[in-house]
């Protein structure tokens, strides 16, 4: 139907009888003369329709935004003076001589040919007209381009691209499962897989060596800009290997991903920070080094002030009490320190003390500060020097139980970057490692597992399962960039004496852990190779490289915050015939009367 794409059009045809088809993006009526912006997936191109061909010109005139058209005519020149540099096919114009109407269209829902405002759920329940935007287009283009050169260097390096099931049995990555009744076998569910985690590693046990598979993995949980309820991964797997050889292997392929798709170069070898590390000086396990605000612990220098707020948490084996510089801070006014209180106040801090550095050579008479009058001097001076405090800086604190300082200052620290304009702008890549395997959980009282229940703990902290599994370290390694969770993975137990010992610590009985992966336990019995590997979340890596904001965006057809599709209208009830063959009988929906629930 077509000889060319309208963006590939130029010059170098000129003379040329052409066919181009696309949607009317915009038509300009210039007193005689109709131009015509045609667009397709390339780009655009100028048509003109000149009142002399009269059958074209009357078509011309009834196009409408969005019709879709197949134009054909001779290519020229634009008239000096007129080229348009904005487009590739900028040089040139269409002289239309035949112009048929393929299909018409109502008009859109939102304007395709201005910038307007339109908000995202207008945009999502017309998905198919939103992705004709060409940046949406670029979006999607731009990730096709990443999963190739992701398959084209796993291809290279021995993966074999292996599919595992949709329908299949409970895997614990920490999320709800999505559960699809079977027909077949009367109140028994299937469960979507929160990834293939236990089939790759079977895959292993029969010797498939390189596995990869560009899988779509489900979670019910709580969604935000960077997750979904179904997403991703890039799953990959080996046998015969240690940390080190998957870990640099995994580098190169993201290495060589940013080169050739962004030519952009990245640190060779990425560095590396343990789990404890990056939590005392960002506050995060997936810390963005873009932002150079540090965390500092003061704790003992806190042990034996007055001040209970501080010093509570400072005696307390659970606590901790840090302090955040903020380079030239002091100026942020009164109702700025208490947005960021409110903002800490999100993680579950109880309040933001600060310290104002208006003179640092004026000792503490040049500080101010609310607190001042409840720290002895020498303190306040110690916390100046720890923290290389200048004239014109601020430093923020934090105390209470570790997790909650860390989650508020590590979530402040991004935040103060982002508004004080202290985010470099390049890319930070980096491993973080050495996780513990295991943290209590206070809320259900028992350790859970820091991975998956799979994850291997180190060789010399094999003891430790049973003397002190919380000071156990894991073989496990996640890749951030620029404070995103890129990707997870982990050396796994290949033994299955440690594998029920692990399920044992967390809790899972025998009976348990036979009911729900008795056939792991068994595969780990014939034959079971060492193992290792890790998923990148291909959603997020696609979000990062296109400078997206969310996911959403990098997604054809994503799901709303509250996991519906605006588009189809999923999930939906189904009918009561249905439900039957399911052997399904609801409970009683609750129905909302006068405002109230019953
Ligand atoms: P993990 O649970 O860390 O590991 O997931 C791997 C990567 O998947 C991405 N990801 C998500 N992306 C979008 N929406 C979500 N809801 C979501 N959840 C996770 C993240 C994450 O780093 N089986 C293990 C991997 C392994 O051990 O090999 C696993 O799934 O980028
Ligand atoms: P208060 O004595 O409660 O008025 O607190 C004095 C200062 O300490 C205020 O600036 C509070 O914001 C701050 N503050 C209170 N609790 C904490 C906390 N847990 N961590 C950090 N600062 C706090």
């Amino acid at each position: 139907m077509r000889s060319h794409y309208c963006g590939d059009v130029n010059e170098t045809l000129e003379g040329q009888t052409v066919t181009v088809a696309g949607w009317m993006h915009r038509r300009r009526d210039h007193g005689g003369v109709i131009f015509i912006d045609l667009r397709d997936r390339e780009g655009l191109v100028q048509v003109v329709c000149n009142p002399e061909d009269a059958d074209s010109f009357a078509v011309a005139e009834r196009v409408r935004s969005e019709y879709v058209l197949q134009i054909e005519g001779q290519v020229q020149l634009r008239p000096a003076g007129s080229d348009n540099e904005d487009l590739r096919s900028g040089k040139i114009e269409i002289i239309a001589k035949k112009l048929e109407i393929l299909n018409s269209s109502e008009t859109p829902p939102f304007p395709l040919n201005e910038q307007a405002e339109v908000s995202e759920d207008v945009r999502l329940r017309h998905r198919y007209i939103d992705l004709r935007r060409p940046e949406m287009l670029q979006k999607l283009r731009f990730r096709s381009q990443i999963t190739s050169r992701l398959r084209s260097f796993l291809d290279d390096n021995g993966f074999l691209d292996i599919e595992t099931p949709i329908l299949t049995k409970a895997t614990p990555e920490g999320a709800r499962d999505y559960l699809v009744p079977s027909r077949t076998h009367e109140g028994s569910f299937f469960a979507l897989p929160q990834s293939p985690q236990l089939f790759k590693q079977l895959l292993m046990v029969s010797g498939m060596d390189r596995y990869y598979q560009v899988v779509r993995c489900f979670r019910d949980e709580d969604l935000r800009a960077d997750r979904q309820p179904e997403f991703t991964q890039l799953d990959i797997e080996t046998s015969f290997v240690e940390e080190e050889d998957l870990m640099s292997m995994m580098e190169e392929m993201i290495r060589d991903l940013f080169d050739k798709v962004l030519n952009t170069s990245l640190p060779n070898p990425f560095p590396r920070m343990t789990y404890q590390d990056a939590m005392t000086r960002f506050g995060s396990d997936k810390p963005d080094l873009r932002i150079a605000l540090e965390l500092v612990d003061v704790n003992d220098l806190m042990k034996t002030v007055d001040f209970k707020v501080f010093s509570g948490p400072a005696n307390d084996d659970k606590g901790r009490v840090a302090a955040l510089k903020v380079p030239n801070g002091a100026s942020l006014s009164r109702k700025e320190i208490d947005d960021y209180t409110k903002y800490v106040s999100i993680y579950g801090a109880k309040g933001l003390a600060y310290i104002k550095v208006n003179d640092i050579d004026a000792g503490i008479e040049g500080l101010q500060s609310p607190i001042l009058k409840f720290l002895p001097d020498d303190v306040v001076m110690s916390i100046m020097q720890r923290t290389k405090a200048k004239t014109g800086d601020l430093v923020f604190f934090g105390a209470d139980k570790a997790n909650i300082v860390n989650e508020a200052l590590g979530a402040l620290r991004v935040k103060l970057g982002h508004d004080l304009g202290l985010v470099s702008s390049d890319w930070k890549p980096l491993w973080v490692v050495a996780f513990p395997m295991f943290e209590w959980d206070e809320k259900s009282d028992r350790w859970t597992a820091l991975h998956h229940p799979f994850t291997a703990p180190r060789e010399a902290d094999l003891e430790r399962l049973d003397t002190n599994p919380g000071e156990c370290l894991s073989r496990a390694y996640d890749m951030v960039l620029n404070g995103t969770e890129l990707g997870g993975g982990s050396m796994r137990i290949h033994r299955a004496n440690v594998q029920s010992k692990v399920f044992e610590l967390l809790g899972i009985s025998a009976a348990e852990a036979d009911d729900k992966f008795g056939f792991l336990l068994e595969a780990l019995k014939y034959g079971c190779p060492p193992h290792g590997g890790l998923a990148f979340g291909l959603d997020r890596l696609a979000m990062l490289m296109t400078g997206s904001s969310s996911i959403r965006d990098v997604m054809a057809f994503p799901k709303t915050q509250s996991a519906s599709c605006l588009l189809t209208n999923a999930p939906s009830a189904v009918d009561e015939k249905q439900l039957k063959e399911l052997n399904i009988r609801l409970r009683k929906v609750p129905t909302v009367l006068d405002g109230t629930t019953n």
